[in-house]
């Protein structure tokens, strides 16, 4: 028999640990864990919750990946990009309402005129925020794909400055049974180690609860974070699209839903408790499989919220799972609902602040493993 406390109190913690601490399923161990991860979280990074309006401007995409809606092979899905006025419009109402930050989300494309156009937008954003209360504009986060060293200069130098990239998975082997032969594991590695060269505060994550995965998978992937120096996390559950090739799995998902709802939940906690001073996410798919369930991710120690600001007629193109919430809402309903939703948890919004994760800053804490 493991001792959770006795785990929850070493400040170093092994994969045998974190496995341990994954497996925990009676309700007073797991709200131990929930517990330690918000004081971690509170000593950590503080008690306020950080808005990144999140404004999904394409859905072309040149990649496959089996389990994700607006893949390339997806033929049902109508093909969009928001124009430049839209995407600005949407920044200056994200820095109107106190977000601080946006992140600009798309399928992934690598031809010149979308890094061109990628470019323009965050220079022009950049520009046209700035007020008192942002003096440098809003914080902008893309989160692109896979791109080359050049061209992830070209963005940071437009002055993006955060990135995120999702590794999906940390073993090679479920990497090449989630993608096509020419999406490689080691190609994303290498491209998370290109935004770090670059100077980008990178974000990584993992989905969680797709076939074959283990809990020593996930114990890996929490390693994994900690190995790449990683800075933000986003982490989701894996949920079933009917027009993917994983969709006839979907019984046996339905199956699973709270278990792994669970899983998504203690992970947050988990990677609170061994990384500390990152910024984890507390993502819409959890809300996709609970109505509640970003509220819960803040009670288990994430600290960052993206509200949707994407216009309301094509929320419905960009469906990478099903159940996506909001559909038909408008970013203010969306900003009003996040507000109530976030007091709700008794936390408050650091408004008109970039919130940037402090693990970047914090060298010290990099070799404590
Ligand atoms: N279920 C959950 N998350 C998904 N994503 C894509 N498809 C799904 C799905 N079916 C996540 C991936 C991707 C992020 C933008 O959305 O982790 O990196």
């Amino acid at each position: 028999m493991y001792d959770i406390d006795n785990i929850l109190n070493q400040t170093g913690f092994t994969k045998s640990d974190i496995i341990e601490l994954l497996s925990v399923e009676d309700k007073g161990e797991i709200d131990k864990i929930r517990l330690r991860a918000y004081e971690i979280m509170k000593q950590n990074c503080g008690e306020e919750v950080y808005l990144r309006g999140l404004i999904e401007f394409s859905n072309y995409c040149i990649n496959d990946c089996y389990y994700c809606g607006i893949r390339k092979s997806n033929s049902n899905v109508e093909r969009y990009i928001l124009n430049k006025d839209e995407i600005i419009e949407s920044a200056k109402w994200c820095a109107d309402n106190g977000y601080g930050s946006l992140v600009l989300q798309s399928g992934e494309r690598t031809d010149d005129q979308f890094i061109d156009f990628i470019e323009d937008i965050v220079r022009t954003i950049k520009t046209e925020t700035r007020s008192q209360k942002l003096p440098e504009g809003l914080g902008v986060t893309l989160c692109v794909g896979e791109q080359t060293l050049e061209n992830y200069k070209r963005l940071y130098n437009a002055g993006s400055h955060r990135y995120l990239l999702r590794i999906e998975t940390s073993s090679e082997k479920l990497y090449a049974e989630l993608h096509p032969d020419y999406q490689s594991f080691q190609k994303r590695v290498e491209c998370l180690k290109l935004l770090k060269l670059t100077g980008f505060q990178v974000g990584t994550g993992v989905m969680i609860g797709f076939p074959n995965q283990t809990l020593e998978d996930l114990a890996n992937d929490i390693l994994f974070f900690k190995e790449m120096d990683i800075d933000m996390i986003g982490m989701g559950p894996y949920i079933v699209h009917n027009q993917t090739p994983m969709s006839d799995l979907s019984d046996i998902y339905k199956g699973r839903k709270q278990e792994i709802y669970q899983l998504a939940l203690k992970m947050i906690a988990i990677t609170r408790i061994v990384l500390k001073d990152v910024n984890i996410a507390a993502t819409t798919a959890l809300q996709a499989m609970y109505p509640m369930g970003r509220e819960a991710g803040l009670m288990y120690g994430a600290n960052i919220i993206m509200p949707l600001l994407t216009p309301t007629g094509v929320r419905e193109q960009y469906q990478l799972y099903e159940g996506k919430p909001c559909l038909d809402e408008f970013s203010s309903d969306c900003f009003e609902c996040i507000q109530r939703r976030i007091e709700s948890t008794g936390r408050t919004i650091a408004k008109d602040a970039w919130g940037d994760p402090k693990h970047f800053f914090n060298d010290h804490l990099r070799s404590d493993f």
